[in-house]
């Protein structure tokens, strides 16, 4: 019986949470430590059985709605295909994660990208199982379950490499668009992908607060204040942007010291967001007081995780590790960037 695997990496937000929602520039970096992983097989029964043994779920397609995360991500797959194929069926669809979830660490995203990749392939069409193919669709299952994303986390997660990333924000977002052009405080780059890499392998430790906190209410929540307070907010945005830019070349040229404290700094405009919290702070402080060159929260905030540049002998040593544990993180992962061979 044939069986099709695919793997998606979590990630995190480097530089520009939050603020590339509004069309700034964002970078994100693959974390392949943690992998969702679905395995497409030919089954004996005639329908589509959907299979999450973490979650202790088995699903038949026909029975749940269109939105439902698994089957989103098999119809956002299917649409693409000629309007006379048959419905899909006789297979067995097997989704696993070991990305904890509403941490930050783009599990959803992961999750669907990992679906949509290995169905592709499983049914010959190998055109489809591509990072831009598969971000795209990723993204429609995104946008079903996280309101209005950025584009961002379905990017990293489907390219599996560092990228620098604009959105089409007068597409994606025609009212926050037009907004911002009516305020005329914020310049609004070009939409723009570039997946790049670093000179040097650089360290992190992502701290997780153990704080569950949905991406899609501090997403909101921004937007209210945003709209109580454009001009102080669109200040933080385009702060947050600058950094972004900033923070691509101190990757690129593997420039830590530089790296760290641009991190710093964008913790700094994140609290002024009004993102992180006080679980956050704690970490963000205890790295960068146990000798981290740099440390923010990542990705939506108010829970979730953190993370914190270091330097290669901190693997060994395990400071800051152990920092981050005594100041109450409830898991220390690491991840490295290596550079591209
Ligand atoms: C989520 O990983 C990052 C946010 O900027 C939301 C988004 O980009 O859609 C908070």
């Amino acid at each position: 019986m044939s069986s099709t695997t695919a793997v998606s990496p979590g990630k995190i937000i480097l530089f520009g949470e939050h603020s590339v929602v509004y069309g700034q520039p964002a970078i994100a970096v693959p974390v392949t430590q943690v992998v969702a992983k679905a395995t497409v097989t030919d089954a004996t029964h005639n329908e589509v059985l959907l299979s999450a043994p973490d979650l202790g779920q088995d699903n038949w397609l026909h029975d749940v709605p269109e939105n439902h995360p698994l089957a989103a991500a098999v119809w956002a797959l299917w649409r693409t295909l000629p309007a006379n194929t048959p419905p899909p069926e006789r297979l067995h669809i097997t989704v696993t994660s070991t990305i904890p979830i509403a941490s930050g660490l783009g599990s959803g995203a992961a999750i669907a990208a990992a679906l949509i990749q290995a169905l592709a392939h499983h049914i010959g069409r190998d055109d489809l199982a591509q990072p831009a193919v598969v971000s795209r669709l990723t993204y429609e299952v995104e946008r079903i379950h996280h309101g209005a994303p950025s584009g961002i986390d379905n990017t990293v997660v489907s390219y599996q490499r560092p990228v620098y990333f604009v959105r089409d924000l007068a597409k994606t977002e025609p009212q926050i668009y037009t907004q911002l052009l009516m305020g005329r405080r914020l310049s609004i780059p070009a939409a723009r992908l570039d997946t790049f890499s670093s000179q040097q392998p650089l360290h992190f430790l992502i701290g997780d607060t153990g704080i569950k906190a949905p991406t899609k209410e501090a997403v909101g929540d921004v937007r209210q204040q945003w709209q109580a307070d454009p001009k102080s907010f669109e200040n933080y945005f385009a702060g947050c942007g600058k950094l972004a830019k900033q923070g691509k070349k101190a990757v690129e040229a593997g420039d830590m010291i530089e790296l760290g404290q641009l991190m710093n700094e964008n913790h700094e405009l994140l609290k002024q967001i009004t993102v992180s919290s006080p679980e956050l702070d704690r970490l963000v402080q205890a790295a960068q007081n146990a000798g981290a060159l740099g440390a923010k929260l990542s990705g939506g905030g108010r829970g979730g995780n953190m993370i914190a540049l270091v330097q290669e002998d901190e693997l060994e040593q395990g400071v800051v590790k152990q920092a981050l544990l005594d100041a109450g993180a409830q898991k220390v992962l690491r991840t490295v960037l290596a550079p591209k061979v």
